[in-house]
């Protein structure tokens, strides 16, 4: 490797908040055209990491060197100048802005003083041709589902020339079908010489697309290791010891079952699931995006109907579709999309939580604040 292939080098970052140490020591390197696979579990300190870069946040101690020159990234101004693109797990797209408007957004052509909306359209459609997404610059960014928005970044990622990009956990919320689509993408950006950061936790996904892996735990890079190395080995340096036994034996006195789940049906969508819950248990619904797990898991909750089957409680059948009965009975449901199902974001932590237990709070027919906020 020649010193021109090195794009970026991080040396000893750190960051702490306050009470959490999230880096402790973080060495990192990104050459011209790899994908250098950032590894490591939840709250390891990877999405941090990749904020220092972003000009999210800035290191305490430490080093960031861009083309071999130390460099301080304050703001996303200074990342971009730097030839920088991040693509977040949430977007950073304006719903209500075109296609082109959010690529072009801050930067929109003009022409005698006024924005060149042609020439924009024009330019985000060859943009969005080289990233192979059909979609039209004048859509509204609100109407796209997760794999077009994230096409989208990708396109005005390439608008600004970025020489590094950074993708965390980008197959997070993508079907198969859109990963390869993506890879195909980012395999493409790296034979233009583009450097990735990729940050996943699907191990089948390293051998697949990356170069090279850092590894990191508890704030710290652990290792450096080529993507071909065994999964084995990538577990053993993520957690920090090996796993004989990835799931715990099953008990043999785990009771009657919690939540009895029978021959659960809704036409067209879910057909014919059951499972059991017992006390102490955690149990995984595996599938591939689109599979049905979320609906299934809806139905369960009481939010959206179902045709056959039944859900119990204790040996006791809920009531279908009646999110209130299935929140007496004692189910919680924390959905997939918490900012836009689980939480209202203009309100308050205490007046989202009072939206669960405002019935149990009611007195005479009068919302009890003060019971709320004390609960
Ligand atoms: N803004 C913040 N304030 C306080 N703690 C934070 C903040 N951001 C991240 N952390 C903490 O830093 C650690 C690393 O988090 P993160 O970088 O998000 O991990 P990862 O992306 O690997 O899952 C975690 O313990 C997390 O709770
Ligand atoms: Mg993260």
């Amino acid at each position: 490797m020649s010193n021109q292939d090195e794009l970026l080098r991080i040396e000893g970052i750190r960051k702490t908040f306050p009470g959490v140490v999230a880096l402790d020591g973080v060495d990192f390197d990104l050459r011209r055209g790899e994908v250098h696979v950032l590894l490591g579990e939840n709250g390891a300190g990877k999405s941090t990491l990749i904020k220092m870069l972003s000009g999210a946040y800035t290191p305490d101690a430490g080093r960031i060197l861009v083309g071999g020159e130390e460099t301080r990234i304050h703001g996303a101004q200074d990342s971009e100048r730097l030839g920088i693109a991040t693509i977040y797990q949430e977007f950073n797209l304006v719903p209500d802005l075109t296609v082109a408007e959010n690529i072009f957004l801050g930067r929109q052509p003009r022409r005698f003083g006024m924005i060149d909306r042609r020439r924009m359209e024009a330019d985000a459609e060859v943009l969005l041709e080289r990233v192979g997404v059909q979609v039209s610059p004048r859509a509204r960014v609100r109407e796209l589902g997760i794999a077009r928005l994230q096409m989208v970044e990708i396109a005005k990622a390439l608008s600004l020339d970025a020489r590094v990009l950074i993708m965390d956990e980008p197959t997070a919320v993508l079907t198969s079908e859109e990963v390869e689509k993506l890879f195909r993408i980012v395999r493409k950006l790296r034979e233009d010489g583009v450097g990735i950061v990729f940050i996943t936790h699907h191990l089948e996904e390293i051998a697949a697309l990356g170069d090279r892996v850092t590894v990191i735990r508890d704030g710290k890079s652990v290792g450096q290791v080529p993507a071909a190395t065994p999964e084995a080995e990538l577990v053993r340096l993520m957690v920090g010891r090996s796993i004989e036994q990835q799931y715990p034996r099953e008990r043999a006195d785990k009771g009657s079952a919690l939540l009895t789940v029978e021959g659960l049906t809704r036409d067209g969508v879910f057909h014919d699931v059951g499972f059991e819950v017992h006390a102490g248990e955690v149990v995984g619904i595996a599938g591939l995006v689109g599979a049905g797990r979320t609906e299934v898991v809806r139905a369960v909750f009481g939010a959206d109907p179902y045709d056959k089957g039944a859900v119990k409680v204790a040996g006791t059948a809920l009531k279908g579709h009646d999110v209130v009965a299935a929140m007496a009975a004692g189910i919680g449901l924390i959905p997939e999309d918490r900012k836009g199902q689980g939480l209202v974001l203009d309100q308050s932590v205490e007046e989202n939580l009072g939206l669960v237990t405002m019935r149990a709070a009611t007195r005479a027919g009068l919302v009890d604040l003060r019971g709320q906020r004390e609960a």
